[in-house]
């Protein structure tokens, strides 16, 4: 038998599949991936090394994260029991629809961050999209009516929502919880720069899930860590395909320890709020710009020019935005709250090319 080529063994329904592509320009103000731009606090950074020692590498990391999970039971009031660890949020939200929508559908309410369909997809789940209203807000009427749809095993919610920065209220939340069968996740990924977040309602509604990440606020995307909230099951359900060594004994190390400093962060927290608010403003003095309001440390914006003229205008100009442009964001950008000097080096940029049309 000949051999067959590759493209016909390759699992069907991957096919279509684009990787998620992060776009690389060394050395240009990075304003597009939501991350926290301060330099890691020296302090912080002391600490971490200083409890490393001969042993942390040459050992696997513990399977279950006992000190980072004992730390975030203590930072979210929620029992260690009912918390996990993931290799970033991403690796959480590839178990979840590994564990709950292979083979069935999810609804996951749009715009929204990306990667939740992708990991539907390579799950082998079927993505269903439900459009958010015009303003961005999620109807619970439509979110109720999609997860009774035969098939749909999960809904994934996002609050605040990545791109377009506003919540979803409690209320809204706990209705959805009240008439929805299935697994609702709730990805609070941004929850430190908005105060907002449904753990009240984990005790009563065992298919909640609350998703966090240590990617943001608290300044460590590049040690990759998130971690999920839930009920006892589907803490356990998720616990069945999660890899042993998922989160590095380094990382573990580092947002445990992180943790005992979380006044220095929520100072840093508070000066981006504040940046958010000013950057806001300045945003909406440029002229044919529309900018959203934002609960994150992001704001998704609009300007008279096409979306990737704008992109690329900026980047010609050393900053790096993302382009969020598409058939429901139409000429949509968004822009990472950045230090002072980022965010006034973005503006003027942008200015520049709006002025300049290029
Ligand atoms: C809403 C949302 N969830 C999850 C993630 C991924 O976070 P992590 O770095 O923990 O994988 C992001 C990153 O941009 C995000 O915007």
């Amino acid at each position: 038998m000949g051999l067959r080529p590759i493209g016909e063994l390759v699992r069907p329904g991957l096919g279509e599949l684009q990787p998620y592509r992060v776009p690389v320009h060394p050395g240009v103000i990075k304003l597009d991936a939501n991350e926290n731009t301060y330099d890691f606090p020296e302090q912080v950074l002391r600490d971490i090394f200083g409890a490393v020692d001969a042993q942390t590498f040459v050992r696997y990391p513990d399977p279950d994260a006992e000190d980072l999970r004992a730390a975030l039971s203590d930072y979210t009031g929620v029992p260690a029991a009912r918390i996990s660890v993931g290799n970033g949020s991403d690796e959480l939200i590839q178990n979840l629809m590994l564990t709950f929508a292979a083979g069935g559908k999810v609804v996951i309410a749009t715009p929204t961050f990306g990667m939740y369909a992708i990991h539907a997809v390579i799950a082998g789940a079927e993505p269903v999209v439900l459009p958010r209203n015009a303003d961005f807000a999620v109807d619970p009427e439509a979110v109720i009516a999609a997860a009774a749809r035969p098939g749909v095993r999960m809904v994934v919610l996002c609050s605040p929502n990545n791109p377009t920065g506003n919540t979803i209220p409690p209320e809204v939340t706990a209705e959805i919880l009240d008439r929805t069968g299935t697994v609702v996740v709730l990805d609070e990924a941004y929850y430190e720069f908005c105060g907002e977040t449904a753990v009240s309602l984990l005790d009563r509604n065992p298919h909640l899930v609350l998703l966090r990440t240590f990617s943001k606020a608290f300044g460590l995307a590049g040690l990759r860590v998130g971690y999920m909230l839930a009920g006892r099951e589907v803490t356990e359900a998720v616990g069945r395909v999660k890899q042993p060594f998922n989160v590095n004994a380094f990382s573990q190390l580092a947002a445990t320890r992180l943790l005992k400093w979380r006044p220095v962060f929520e100072r840093c927290i508070g000066e981006i709020r504040r940046s958010r608010e000013e950057l806001l403003a300045g945003l909406r003095r440029v002229p044919g710009v529309t900018a959203y309001p934002s609960r994150a440390n992001f704001i998704l914006f609009h300007t008279s020019l096409p979306g990737p003229r704008v992109y690329e205008g900026l980047l010609e100009r050393r900053v790096l935005v993302r382009l969020v442009d598409g058939p429901d964001l139409p000429g949509c950008l968004r822009v990472s709250v950045g230090r002072p000097d980022e965010n006034a080096a973005f503006l003027e940029a942008l200015e520049e090319t709006i002025v300049s049309r290029r």
